[in-house]
């Protein structure tokens, strides 16, 4: 069977900050309906790696690869369209626009899209999933961490990008609203979408379709260690096995 082409794709990508080389060789693909996470300790260069994956910050060597086209040979302007239309990116800090409302805050990317209108529905209904639709009209400070969080979540979300990466989106949170926020990413690939997760979160990071780690800026497989040998089936000898 031929695998459907990777909405998202890393391949070979090196990036240092001033002469300290933080991601050494980072490859993956991420396809529709595909969750991949990725997870590392604090300082291995997670985010790093999801803004060269969301095409915010240029590697110094490698290329991002985006449904098929090479996105390191574009221009500025056609990242930034590709970014905003494409990818719904939920920072490591929630970075709401003080000023705005909640239903505003969501609506930022469709603001910038020119579907602001369209969209309003949209967005009042994901708020509603979150469970902030009595938040509408509160302003960021008035709200928990947690959500700040979800609001952030909904505006990555407004325009049904493809592409959804989160960083680190259930740190800080009690295990209540952490799960709620990772039930929800979690049933975005069941619609279609692919999605990069970095995570500290063990239970969230192996709940994913690919698992992956970063050490020593190398981007690696997690394996998964095999419950039983290889050639014996929990409870069942190899000799029974042959004799049913
Ligand atoms: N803009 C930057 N300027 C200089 N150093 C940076 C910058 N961003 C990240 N780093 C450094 O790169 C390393 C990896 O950072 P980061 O990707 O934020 O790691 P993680 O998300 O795994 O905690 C750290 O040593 C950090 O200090
Ligand atoms: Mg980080």
């Amino acid at each position: 069977m031929v695998r459907a082409t990777p909405l998202l794709e890393a391949r070979g990508v090196r990036r240092s900050f001033g002469g300290d080389l933080v991601l050494h060789e980072a490859s993956l693909s991420i396809r529709a309906g595909e969750s991949v996470s990725i997870t590392g300790h604090s300082g291995s260069g997670k985010t790093t790696l999801l803004s060269v994956l969301a095409l915010l910050l240029e590697p110094d060597a490698g290329e991002i690869w985006v449904a098929g086209a090479n996105a390191t040979l574009w221009s500025d302007a056609q990242r930034s369209r590709i970014r905003n239309h494409s990818f719904g990116y939920v920072f490591q800090g929630a970075h709401l626009v003080g000023s705005l409302s909640v239903l505003d805050n969501v609506l930022v990317p469709a603001l910038i899209a020119g579907r602001r209108r369209e969209r309003r529905d949209y967005a009042r209904s994901l708020l509603d999933r979150l469970g902030l639709s009595n938040r509408e009209g509160h302003l960021p400070h008035m709200l928990s961490l947690g959500q700040r969080r979800r609001v952030a979540l909904a505006r990555a979300l407004v325009l049904e990008p493809p592409v959804i990466l989160a960083d680190e989106p259930t740190n800080d949170l009690d295990p209540r609203r952490a799960n709620q926020i990772a039930e929800f990413l979690l049933g975005l690939p069941a619609a279609g979408h692919a999605l990069a997760l970095v995570t500290h979160d063990r239970a969230l990071a192996s709940a994913a379709d690919v698992r992956l780690f970063l050490r020593d800026g190398v981007l690696a497989c997690e394996e998964d260690a095999p419950e039983v040998p290889f050639g014996k089936k929990s409870g069942v000898s190899t000799d029974q096995q042959s004799r049913q």
